[in-house]
């Protein structure tokens, strides 16, 4: 712990009967009242106040004071002895901030300063070459994605203090082709009704909320102790960069005292003419409609009993594809993120395939059927984008609520799979989900090589097409078993770390392997105790010390009877800490996180147990 100067001056102070101690520096002032309040007095207010993080600190309470009922405290891990990077918090031409819950010895205090600028240079080695992630700050459910005018919104969960979950706020970044995507300031700040949690974005066409034809209209939960969680709504009119927020707020609360009552996703339903909503509530996904967007009918609920098991539900989508691309069979699909419940531990997307009759859903299969619209362990919060016509597309969160606060990244936390366009199709009688990358990510390629008659056992060294620092690239071929028991290949580097990826044709199964991938004991290699965020909580923010399981270090797996044919075309994106495989245009899809230590370079193929081939290898090297 630092012992400065302030300190033992401030403790001379209360001997004297004194209650507050004065530093100046560069025009501000720290008048510390206490040991516990602090308040910051600017003379000429720049752009930002930047604060110094520590991860293990506990949150101090840092509120900008304008005089307003609305000023809300920002939840921020002040550094005490340690510093490990900064943020920066926004003065608005205010000139008082107050900070409590922090002593006046710690360390923050020489540190913090004012400055105009703030340096978003990436700092982050495992930083993705070409997925979206936020410049700085903690990221995780995509939210409220629309498209209009030419624009794909991508709305996320963001804490813009910190790269730690907390302090709810809407990030806002968009892009013109699903690839590149633009960083913009939040368009959602958390406020005095609470964090602001996932939910949807819609185009009032029509008009019906009376802010004019083509709003845009956010609808989101409002999650407090104080409040609970509630349904808002805030209106934009100017194409989604600012929202502001409905002065009736909240537009909807559970009728019966509900804890877990979030992620409002909100659609139109031409049939009936109104607004349909879908929330998860608890175990359930509960239906509401409106016809201004102000005032919701309960309809009916879904869920419990269904699917894997426990089940939390959270973050519905909604969604009518037809069967096998026949427009005149269509079905519903309903999307629902759980926590936990993945088969391989922590936080998965299922979906369940049936009708809707405007009130009703009904499942079309029995309660223990679970589909999943991924197989890796980091594919969660998966919602579609509003508002694209025919495309149905997707965006996951790449992490896992088991460890998503302590992956060995600081700068950020939180990166975007890459977005997929879902489609039904029919095996066995049953209807299934496929979700494909979308092609616009063909775009990513920058230089393409085509691997013709080599032999199962070459290793194919990919270092050619790769920068030596960036293992960015995309993997495609067909792999035909034929007699081979198992087949695949490892991505490697030289230090032996490598992802496997293998059909195994006993078990029918294909399978991804990330156990000796690299830094796979994500809390250290002293398992121990560690704050992790528990997101089965009622208010999301109680953390909990538990014995840290490796949860990380293991193989995902996929069963091959959801492909049709003996030859399997394997889709595969790396990028940095990620590999994301579609199979057989996405009937298959698997996800998943890895952190090798060097960049993986070759590829090593093998085959056990008998013949198979592998043809058609494109090794791409990707970039924005
Ligand atoms: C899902 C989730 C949502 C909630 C949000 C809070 O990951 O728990 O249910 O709205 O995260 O950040």
């Amino acid at each position: 712990m630092k012992r400065n100067l302030i300190h033992s001056v401030l403790a001379t102070a209360f001997i004297a009967g004194v209650t507050a101690c004065q530093t100046t520096s560069n025009k501000l002032t720290l008048e510390h009242q206490g040991d516990t309040l602090t308040v910051v007095h600017i003379d000429h207010p720049a752009k930002y106040l930047i604060l110094p993080i520590q991860e293990t600190s506990n949150e101090a309470k840092v509120r900008l004071e304008t005089g307003s009922a609305a000023d809300c405290a920002m939840d921020v891990r002040l550094a005490v002895d340690s510093i490990d990077y900064y943020v920066p918090f926004a003065l608005n031409g205010q000139n008082t901030v107050t900070i409590r819950r922090i002593g006046a010895n710690a360390l923050c205090w020489d540190s913090i300063r004012l400055s105009d600028t703030f340096d978003t240079a990436n700092r982050d080695y495992y930083r993705p070459v070409y997925h979206h992630t936020p410049l700085y700050g903690w990221m995780n459910d995509p939210n409220g994605m629309v498209y209009k005018d030419g624009e794909y919104h991508l709305y996320f969960q963001y804490n813009p203090y910190g790269s730690k979950w907390g302090n709810m706020h809407w990030g806002h970044s968009v892009s013109r082709d699903l690839i590149h995507w633009e960083h913009l300031d939040p368009a959602i700040a958390r406020d005095t009704l609470g964090h602001i949690f996932s939910g949807s974005t819609v185009v009032d066409k029509t008009n019906t909320a009376g802010y004019g034809a083509n709003t845009m209209i956010a609808l989101y939960t409002s999650a407090s102790d104080e409040y609970g969680q509630i349904q808002c709504m805030a209106y934009s009119t100017d194409n989604g960069r600012t929202y502001t927020k409905y002065e009736k707020n909240p537009i909807l609360t559970p009728f019966d005292g509900l804890k877990d009552f979030r992620d409002p996703k909100v659609f139109w339903y031409e049939p009936d003419k109104k607004w349909i909503m879908i929330v998860s509530a608890d175990k359930n996904m509960r239906f509401y409609s409106s016809t201004d967007l102000k005032e919701w009918t309960y309809l009916s609920q879904f869920g419990e009993g269904y699917g894997a098991q426990p089940n939390q539900f959270e973050c519905p989508d909604f969604i009518q594809l037809p069967v096998d691309g026949d427009k005149n069979n269509m079905k519903w699909v309903m999307i629902v993120n759980i926590n936990p419940g993945c088969m391989f531990g922590g936080s998965a997307t299922e979906y369940f395939v049936g009708t809707f009759d405007g009130k009703e859903f009904k499942c079309d299969t029995k309660p223990q059927v679970t589909k999943w619209l991924d197989y890796g362990k980091d594919h969660y919060a998966a919602v579609c984008i509003s508002n694209t016509g025919d495309r149905t597309i997707a965006l996951p969160w790449m992490s896992n609520w088991q460890y998503a606060n302590i992956t060995p990244i600081k700068q950020y936390r939180g990166a975007n799979g890459l977005p997929r366009e879902l489609s039904l199709y029919t095996k066995d009688g049953q209807t299934y989900v496929a979700a494909n990358v979308v092609p616009e990510a063909q775009a990513l390629r920058k230089e393409s090589r085509t691997v013709d008659n080599f032999s199962l056992t070459d290793e194919y060294n990919v270092k050619q097409v790769t920068d030596g620092q960036n293992c960015a690239i995309e993997l495609e071929m067909d792999i035909t078993p034929s007699t081979a028991q198992t087949v695949g290949f490892d991505l490697m580097n030289a230090k032996g770390e490598k992802v496997k990826i293998y059909l195994d044709m006993q078990q029918k199964r294909i399978v991804m392997d990330r156990t000796e991938s690299g830094i796979v004991e994500l809390a250290g290699p002293n398992k121990g105790n560690y704050d992790v965020h528990v997101k089965e909580t009622d208010d999301h923010r109680k953390t909990l010390s538990v014995n840290y399981q490796n949860d990380f270090a293991l193989g995902t797996w996929a069963p091959l009877s959801l492909c049709e044919g003996k030859t399997y075309h394997l889709d595969i994106f790396v990028d940095k800490c990620s590999v994301e495989m579609f199979v057989d245009g996405g009937r298959i899809a698997m996800t998943n996180l890895v952190f090798p230590t060097e960049v993986y370079d070759s590829l090593r193929f093998f085959a056990e147990g008998g013949e198979a081939q592998v043809t058609h290898l494109n090794i791409h090297q990707l970039g924005l």
